[in-house]
């Protein structure tokens, strides 16, 4: 197992994520249809990587990565091009060469902006081709679609495309699951951003809510214990428990990132002193945190997703946590008057930072604090000095 931090991760470097992959398979085998709920960097991807990489049973999966489809008709493309491109997996030869012959024998020919061509048929709709696509299928082949970065992909196509747009490929979405009476195709979706929060902002709530959200949490203090002792043992680094446990207090959000990141740091310290200590660990997170590139996101997400007013609000929010580690929400309404911010949008922005990850009010309501203090540790220093 190597240290891997940001790509996603794979087979043997992919530590186990158990609880999320059982509530997924459950979900799966009930025919019902989920969403990924979980901020930056929890691990979503890898996850639905797991879930491509050894599907269970007769599942044939296929994984595809929207964030980059600014239009409608580009989502529909690569939908229909990773399926004629055959990337899929499963779990047997045979299913593959047999699912491969029915895509074959439809006959892709042509994906337009209206909708897809196929052998000598007109064009016709989305839905229809991908209805036409699944009930071709034997009514025992199960297939499993994920889509990453949906939500990105809504959002872009209400900047570059229309609202109608991403209303629509909301709604087609939703008439494909409907229609699939058979429970024979599963969509999971996720995203770094949350989706409820996008398509709150069109009104479609309805075309989403029939999807099963399903937590993918940071790791607990046992588990995590387990994936540092794992993760040292492979690579020849000895840590004392005294030092891993000071190092989980540091983290305290235990998302494998933060582990991956700051375990990283320490192997490059150890390189020059093998004997760990307290210290190397604050330098390891010290030299983890000049990682801009980690970070950054973290900041231009806010900017990019509200208003000049709805950043400028929530960026001195989030500095003065930083700062004082925590803000009562009598400050919070002081500053949203200072930038003319108005109830509602003070506290759908509020929402959409406990959302994505940033802070939460869970110990106390009146109170916010950040969830990591790695990314506390890294605001003040980077953000709001
Ligand atoms: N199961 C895992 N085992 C080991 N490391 C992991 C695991 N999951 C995530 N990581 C660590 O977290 C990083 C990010 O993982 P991943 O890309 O899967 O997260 P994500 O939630 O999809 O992130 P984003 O929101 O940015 O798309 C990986 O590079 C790795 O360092
Ligand atoms: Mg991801």
């Amino acid at each position: 197992m190597a240290f891997i931090t940001g790509q996603v991760v794979r087979d043997k470097n992919f530590w186990n994520r158990k609880l999320e992959l059982e509530d997924i398979w459950e979900a799966i085998k009930n025919g019902e249809h989920s969403l990924l709920v979980a901020p930056r960097r929890v691990g979503k991807t890898s996850i639905m990587y797991k879930i491509l990489d050894e599907p269970k049973d007769n599942y044939i999966a296929l994984y595809m990565d929207s964030e980059e489809d600014n239009f409608e008709h580009q989502f529909w493309a690569r939908l229909f091009n990773s399926l004629k491109k055959e990337e899929f997996t499963n779990k047997f030869k045979s299913n593959i060469t047999k699912f491969k012959a029915i895509i074959k024998a439809i006959d892709i020919k042509k994906i337009s902006l209206s909708g897809i061509e196929f052998k000598e048929t007109k064009a016709i709709n989305y839905k229809d081709a991908f209805e036409e696509l699944m009930n071709s299928l034997p009514k025992e082949q199960k297939v499993i679609i994920m889509i990453d970065e949906f939500a990105q992909t809504i959002e872009n196509i209400i900047k570059y495309d229309s609202e109608e747009n991403a209303l629509n490929l909301l709604k087609t979405h939703r008439a494909i699951r409907q229609a699939n009476q058979s429970n024979n195709i599963v969509f999971i979706y996720a995203g770094s951003i949350g989706l409820e929060s996008v398509v709150a902002k069109l009104d479609g709530m309805k075309h989403i809510n029939d999807l099963k959200p399903i937590k993918v949490s940071p790791l607990e203090i046992d588990d995590a214990h387990d994936f540092i002792s794992h993760l040292l043992t492979h690579n020849s680094i000895k840590v004392d428990k005294i030092q891993i446990d000071y190092m989980l207090d540091k983290i305290e959000w235990l998302i494998p990132f933060y582990i991956q990141l700051i375990l990283d740091e320490i192997k490059k310290l150890s390189r020059k002193n093998p004997n760990i200590t307290n210290d190397t660990v604050d330098s390891a997170i010290d030299n983890a945190l000049e990682h801009k590139n980690y970070f950054d996101n973290w900041r231009s997400k806010i900017k990019d997703a509200f208003s000049d007013e709805g950043y400028l609000f929530s960026k001195e929010v989030l500095n003065i946590i930083s700062e004082h580690k925590t803000i009562s929400k009598n400050n919070i309404a002081n500053i949203a008057d200072k930038y003319g911010v108005s109830d509602d949008e003070k506290r759908e922005t509020l929402q959409s930072l406990v959302y994505d990850g940033y802070i939460n009010n869970s110990n106390d309501i009146k109170i916010y604090r950040f969830n990591s203090p790695i990314l506390r540790m890294w605001w003040y220093k980077y953000v709001a000095n």
